[in-house]
């Protein structure tokens, strides 16, 4: 049965609330680098407090981000180089590394480390990026909603069906906007395919595909808590099968295998998966994703229609080799000999989405900003994770699964 949620399309974006901010004091373990971070004088704090009741947001955002791990320091780096972001307040578990990231970052922010996560909340945070371990994001989501925060939360929103499904009720309840960090959608191949479908030049699709293939695993502590290749990975491809194709996946018949490093079977988890959907209007999809590409990272989208055929991520880096090579021709993308991956392989996500990971935030502070509407509410984070719940319980009872089995 359906959960009660009012779902259907994306609402609009609550503005965010333009409360008066306060600068908080600067801890003294900011970075110092240059004059822009050294520790305000009286006069200075008296001129930012007066600029911060009165400045349009654009400008003189004060941003806080939870997680300073891998695609915390990558979101970071990106905020910092926004012309809307000039206070960015980094927290982690391990302050060590809320340090040492804000000591690493441009300084073309002010950025403060936080010795403690509870800081940001009364930070006088204009939004929050959290980037945290996936187990952490339904608590961090929570709060930063309940002190009306509107928050970026990296996907997916939380570990399981329950966690996720109350920080959509939180969300909804608080009505703070909450973006999920469903990066593909805002890839420029992918927003292009999603149109190609619409415009009818595909015709009607028979069969639509999606692959994740990492070039390597995550580091074995990252496993347990990342709630599973379908529910960490694969729901990348759920999620931007529904947004291209503007249709719900009404079966999965999911399968996996472990045959690289044993940690993951250790944590109940698969390395490579793949699963079958049934689409609402007849059309068949396949997703695969594994943890053991070595070739280099291949993030692509096929759709094959009645009149016509499309794929997103198909370029020189992508790494598959076509045969029969071309005898004595050297290939412009190899490093001259037959065989083997192009020499430029995308290396891994970081890579292959960089341009939609910078898209997806600048999204983020127009959200904050009241600019435009939430581009990935919390609601289409839940549908991607029923989707990924329908795999695993596939995956773990061998079965074909209706998807409103996992529905609430
Ligand atoms: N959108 C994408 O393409 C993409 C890519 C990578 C990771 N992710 C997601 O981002 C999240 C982080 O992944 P990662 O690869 O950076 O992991 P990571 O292990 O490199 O970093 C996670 C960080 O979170 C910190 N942390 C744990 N609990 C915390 C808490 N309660 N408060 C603050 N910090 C806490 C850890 O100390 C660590 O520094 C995961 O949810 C993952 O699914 C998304």
């Amino acid at each position: 049965m359906r959960h009660n949620l009012a779902l259907g399309p994306p609402r609009t974006t609550v503005p965010a609330r333009r409360r008066p901010r306060v600068t908080a004091p600067v801890s003294d373990i900011s970075n110092t680098g240059n004059a822009r971070n050294r520790p305000l004088t009286l006069l200075e704090r008296s001129i930012t407090l007066v600029t911060h009741l009165t400045a349009d947001r654009e400008g003189s955002m004060k941003i806080g981000l939870a997680g300073a791990g891998r695609i915390g320091a990558r979101h970071a780096a990106a905020l910092c180089a926004l012309p809307e972001v000039d206070d960015l307040h980094v927290a982690d578990a391990d302050p060590g590394r809320a340090r040492d990231l804000a000591a690493r970052l441009p300084r073309t922010s002010r950025v403060v480390a936080r010795d403690a996560v509870a800081d940001l909340f009364s930070a006088g945070l204009d939004g929050l990026v959290v980037a945290a371990a996936t187990d952490a994001h339904a608590g961090l989501v929570e709060r930063a909603v309940a002190a009306r925060i509107p928050v970026f939360c990296e996907k997916p929103l939380a570990a399981d069906l329950d966690g996720t499904f109350q920080t959509v009720a939180a969300a909804a309840t608080a009505e703070v906007p909450v973006q999920v960090g469903f990066q593909r959608r805002f890839d420029s191949g992918n927003a292009a395919a999603r149109e190609a479908l619409a415009s009818g030049r595909l015709g009607w699709l028979h069969t639509v595909r999606s692959c994740s293939f990492d070039p390597a695993p995550p580091p074995a502590g990252y496993v347990p808590t990342s709630g599973g290749l379908f529910r960490d990975c694969v729901i990348h491809d759920l999620d931007l099968i529904r947004f291209v194709t503007g249709r719900e996946v009404v079966r999965v018949m999911a399968a996996g295998a472990n045959r690289g490093d044993d940690f993951f079977r250790e944590c109940g988890d698969v390395d490579t998966g793949s699963a079958l959907l049934v689409l609402d209007d007849g059309t068949l999809g396949q997703v695969s994703a594994t943890r053991y590409n070595a070739a280099g990272y291949d993030s692509r989208l096929e759709l094959f229609g009645s009149k016509d055929s499309i794929v997103t991520g198909m370029d020189d880096r992508t790494p598959v080799t076509a045969l029969p090579e071309r005898d004595g021709e050297p290939d412009a993308a190899r490093d001259g000999e037959p065989g083997g991956a192009p020499r430029r392989a995308y290396g891994g996500f970081m890579e292959r989405f960089a341009d939609a990971y910078d898209a997806e935030l600048r999204a983020f502070v127009d959200v904050v900003a009241g600019r435009r509407a939430n581009p990935c509410p919390p609601e289409e984070a839940l549908e991607a994770f029923y989707l990924a719940e329908a795999c695993e319980l596939s995956l773990r009872e061998g079965r074909i699964v209706g998807t409103e089995e996992v529905r609430r």
